[in-house]
């Protein structure tokens, strides 16, 4: 395993900034992430785990180690006649593992088709889509404590997951390096979620009126595609900002000024999409500098230009909270994890 040293990010986050990392290696196998951990532990210096970079902003160099998690394999443990489990390790590029389920008729991921990332950071932020998130489907996950560098499981419940929210962004935040996630998919009868309106409007669209869980998987990958913008072609993290969640009071004073405002229930409060509040803030579209907001989805920030530093998208994003703010009283979260 080779530790490189001033070696630059840009092909290893989705926003394609380019800041550096102090040193960079590739993990491959558990003993490769431990002797790692200890590198960082003997020079006193932090380390930073990435999985795809596909929910990071770099605002600045990294003056620690940062290791890109590359263990790869897929197991499966059948349940019964109706569930299996399937192990998949954090370096599995997370659309792939989907596609590797859908092809073996295992239900449940097919709505989360297309997210950018690998399989071992969907659980920090319980990534969703189309009306599923990962803790639906989520079994348990294997990970490496970091003061103890031993392995341990965490269930279901030890991972308190809520809206783009998790125990790994919080209590255990540095604590946790997840190596492997196991999910409990359906084998037969599968439970499909096609209600979530954009859907049933492509299957309607394709023709199709019995789908199965393939044909919720590429009604999903159309829309994405039609709306999100490929990282690999425009720099970008995906949804840029949390959809805000206001009690109930706040939203009915809102309708009252904009009859029209999209929401969803949200427990007892209200969750409202805040593409919507970026679009009515006259942001949908604009572009600064080498940094913009994207034309079709005014959630998602680009980097326009391919040349934008992560201090102009940062700034770019301070610009929207303070518009959105001005406009609507709301002060929107930004769900990109900010280095
Ligand atoms: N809207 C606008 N203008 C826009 C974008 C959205 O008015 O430019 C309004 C529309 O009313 C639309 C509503 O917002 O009906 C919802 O939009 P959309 O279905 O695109 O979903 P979203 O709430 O903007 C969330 C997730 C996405 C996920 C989609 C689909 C968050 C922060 N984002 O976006 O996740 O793909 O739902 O389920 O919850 C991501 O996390 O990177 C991501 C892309």
């Amino acid at each position: 395993m080779e530790i490189q040293e001033n070696y630059s990010l840009k092909d290893h986050n989705s926003f394609q900034v380019n800041a550096k990392a102090r040193y960079f290696a590739k993990a491959s196998h558990l003993e490769d992430l431990i002797e790692l951990l200890q590198f960082s532990q003997q020079r006193k210096l932090p380390f930073l785990v990435l999985g795809g970079g596909s929910n990071i902003l770099f605002t600045q160099d990294y003056e620690g180690i940062v290791i890109a998690l590359e263990l790869r394999g897929i197991h499966e443990e059948k349940q019964n006649e109706d569930y299996i489990l399937v192990h998949a390790h954090s370096g599995e590029n997370w659309h792939q593992f989907v596609q590797y389920c859908i092809q073996k008729n295992y239900g449940g991921l097919e709505n989360l088709s297309l997210i950018p990332g690998n399989v071992g950071t969907c659980p920090i932020q319980n990534i969703g889509a189309y009306g599923v998130e990962i803790k639906d489907h989520f079994h348990s996950c294997v990970v490496l404590n970091t003061e103890t560098l031993l392995t341990e499981t965490l269930n279901l419940e030890d991972c308190h997951f809520g809206y783009r929210d998790s125990i790994f962004k919080n209590s255990a935040k540095g604590k946790y390096i997840i190596l492997s996630v196991c999910f409990k998919l359906s084998t037969q009868n599968h439970i499909l979620r096609q209600n979530y309106g954009a859907i049933s409007q492509q299957l309607a669209a394709d023709g199709i009126r019995n789908p199965n869980i393939s044909d919720i998987a590429n009604a999903v990958i159309k829309i994405r595609q039609s709306k999100l913008p490929n990282p690999k072609e425009i720099g970008n993290a995906g949804s840029f900002f949390k959809n805000p969640i206001v009690p109930k009071e706040q939203y009915l004073a809102l309708e009252k000024q904009h009859p029209n405002l999209p929401h969803y229930p949200a427990g007892d409060q209200i969750k409202i999409p805040a593409g919507w509040l970026i679009e009515q803030s006259g942001w949908k579209g604009k572009v600064i500098g080498n940094v913009g907001c994207h034309s079709l989805q005014a959630l998602v920030i680009i980097n326009a230009t391919g040349k934008a530093t992560g201090k102009e998208i940062y700034d770019f994003s301070s610009l929207i909270i303070d518009s959105v703010h001005h406009q609507f009283g709301i002060t929107l979260e930004r769900e990109v994890n900010i280095l």
